[in-house]
């Protein structure tokens, strides 16, 4: 059964094809190699044993968008993670976050309503949430006004596609994602950030391996037991297993409505200063660090409740925050070795 991965050669979307392969799925990627690298299916080959095809196209080109289908119609189900992802980046690039997140999503669902290609699966984020009045959130909390331009375009996405399922035969679910962290256990394909990391995870092991001189911890006075702000971390397999159980919950025909919604956490979330204890701890490593001033939008708290999630797609977060950190820590070891040899 074949399921294109838009922007499957990036951080998630890698992922999610090895463990689609796992399960004997057919993957074609769709990626313009915008914040990836092609030799990423390399990567994939070597961990599943199969490379798969990957087309290079930016799918805010519709021409090339629509050929794309035509030539293969027979796609079961999509997985569309393309996007571009940088907070910061969005708020001085406004248009080109809405252009490339919004006109993409757009082309894709008019091909496959064209190719009756109907099972969709949409990478959407926890930031629709803004600072949630109860916590944890649950799916059904109200969608505050978005902070960054990167997140109005995962509400107005998340609009478009309720919109559009009201009227086509097309189905959607779409996936919140906590914060996703980590790497694969094989250290072969993960995380790749360019220039300096804005997340916490990326910055922490490059710090840890001197590429960073210092990490600054934004802020300490946040209403939490220690002062530093919360978050829900989540393994990046355990994120990418999520994707196949949606895959399959669509094509079974198991959806409850045309368009469903899941939050992607393990339910726990962890301080600024748990994290770097946690990275100390699985690497042997102190790490340089000082406390500054909060950054700018970051909200205190946040993290799921997973249990809608758990009890509808029978699945549930495993790995939890050493393994995180430490697959992380292999990952950056890896790179920087393979960086020298090269
Ligand atoms: P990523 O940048 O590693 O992967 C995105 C991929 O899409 C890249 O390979 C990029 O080259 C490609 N791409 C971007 N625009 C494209 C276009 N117009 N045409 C073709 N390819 C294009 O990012 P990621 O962390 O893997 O995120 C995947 C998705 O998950 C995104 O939609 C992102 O907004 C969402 N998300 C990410 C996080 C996170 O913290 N990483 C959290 C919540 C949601
Ligand atoms: C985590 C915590 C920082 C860097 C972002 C997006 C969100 C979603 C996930 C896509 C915060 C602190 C960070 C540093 C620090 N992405 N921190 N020093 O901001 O929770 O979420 O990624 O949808 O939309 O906003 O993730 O990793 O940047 O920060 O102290 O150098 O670490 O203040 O408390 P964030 P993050």
């Amino acid at each position: 059964m074949k399921i294109l991965v838009t922007g499957g050669t990036g951080y998630i979307g890698s992922h999610t094809v090895v463990e689609l392969q796992n399960k004997g799925f057919e993957v074609v990627i769709v990626d313009n190699l915008s914040n990836s690298k092609k030799e990423v299916v390399d990567s994939i080959e070597k961990i599943t044993g199969t490379k798969p095809v990957l087309e290079v196209f930016d799918l805010v080109d519709r021409e090339k968008t629509a050929d794309f289908f035509k030539r293969h119609n027979d796609i079961k189900g999509v997985i569309h993670f393309a996007a571009y992802k940088a907070v910061g980046e969005s708020v001085q690039k406004p248009l080109m976050y809405y252009r490339n997140n919004l006109v993409s999503l757009m082309n894709v669902m008019e091909s496959m309503i064209e190719n009756n290609i109907d099972n969709l699966v949409f990478s959407s984020s926890c930031t629709v949430y803004g600072q949630p009045d109860e916590l944890p959130v649950s799916e059904n909390a109200p969608i505050k006004k978005a902070e960054s331009p990167y997140g109005n375009t995962k509400q107005i996405a998340e609009e478009i596609i309720a919109d559009t399922v009201n009227v086509e035969p097309i189905k959607t679910i779409a996936l919140r994602y906590f914060n996703p962290i980590g790497a694969h256990d094989s250290a072969l394909i993960g995380e790749l950030p360019l220039g300096v990391p804005n997340n916490l995870v990326p910055f922490i092991t490059q710090t840890a391996i001197g590429i960073r001189e210092q990490l600054s911890v934004f802020g300490e006075d946040y209403n939490t037991p220690d002062g530093t702000a919360i978050r829900d971390y989540i393994h990046v397999v355990d994120l990418a297993k999520a994707h196949v159980i949606a895959v399959n919950r669509m094509i079974e025909g198991n959806m409850k409505k045309d368009f469903e919604v899941f939050n992607l956490g393990t339910g726990n979330g962890y301080s600024v200063l748990e994290v770097i204890k946690s990275f100390e701890k699985v690497s042997g490593q102190k790490l340089n660090y000082k406390i500054v001033d909060r950054r700018p939008g970051d909200i205190e708290k946040v993290w799921a409740n997973p249990d809608f999630s758990n009890r509808e797609l029978g699945w549930k977060a495993e790995r939890g925050l050493d393994e995180m950190t430490l697959s992380a820590w292999k990952w950056e070891k890896a790179l920087r070795n393979n960086q020298t040899e090269s």
